[in-house]
């Protein structure tokens, strides 16, 4: 069952989830590993976090996606992440673990694969992150897994190459096994061009499962939604 939080606007909705992440730090212990993911509503997030006197010293930093530019590109998430909070926070930098956008795709996405592996506690075969963010994108995607490559959700490896549909810009990319090992998933989907991938997914409308964004369905742990009332599913 998910968890759905309501809020006015892409600001309220990051301060609340920017609460609901205090609540999960304070009732935690030890090393904490969090994915991130790139986007609008996470920006507005992380100038939230970046306020926040919080334990920085066991937070872990992972991505769940990232564009094949190097760290200083506009594209870059871990570019946008490092401007908005790591700049401005005492994380050790041994605990960013960044995906190296220039380096070869292929290369970086089994060397990134292995380091999950060496640092997180595992499951049944599988890392457990304790926190992974995501976004949904109009056309249902999640992570850098769209439509056209939905076979990513079902892979063995636990990252992948993935290429974006219009641009052809090539991704690194958590795959589902692992984003849905997670002890935590959080959704953060903002905006009136949400709504309609939402309500399908939310209802099941026939064809919902062509959308990476419904086979997001945690094994043992929690799925939250935070939306705003833009992309709040329709009769819901
Ligand atoms: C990325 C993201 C991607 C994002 C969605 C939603 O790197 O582009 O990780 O999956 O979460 O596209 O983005 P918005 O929140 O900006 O709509």
């Amino acid at each position: 069952m998910a968890h759905i939080h309501l809020s006015p606007d892409p600001q309220a909705v990051a301060a609340a989830a920017t609460e609901w992440l205090d609540s999960l730090l304070s009732a935690s212990t030890g090393p904490f590993h969090m994915a991130l993911s790139g986007g609008s509503t996470p920006k507005l997030m992380f100038a939230h976090w970046a306020q926040q006197a919080w334990p920085w010293e066991r937070l872990h930093l992972w991505w769940v996606d990232e564009r094949c530019v190097p760290p200083d590109h506009a594209d870059s998430n871990y570019g946008m992440t490092r401007e908005q909070l790591l700049d401005q926070v005492p994380l050790p930098a041994a605990q960013v673990h960044r995906m190296r956008g220039e380096d070869a795709p292929a290369t970086e996405a089994r060397r990134y694969g292995d380091l999950i592996y060496q640092h997180l506690p595992q499951e049944d075969g599988l890392p457990v992150f304790d926190l992974i963010w995501l976004g949904m994108g109009d056309d249902g995607h999640t992570a850098s897994i769209f439509p056209h490559q939905l076979a990513l959700i079902g892979v063995a490896e636990p990252c992948a190459v993935a290429t974006h549909p219009t641009s052809g810009q090539q991704r690194i990319t958590l795959t589902g096994p692992v984003l849905n090992a997670a002890r935590q998933v959080a959704f953060l989907v903002t905006g009136r061009g949400k709504r309609p991938r939402l309500t399908e997914i939310f209802h099941q409308t026939p064809g919902y499962s062509q959308y990476p964004a419904a086979h997001i369905q945690p094994i043992t742990g929690e799925l939250h939604w935070f939306w705003d009332e833009a992309a709040q599913p329709e009769d819901m």
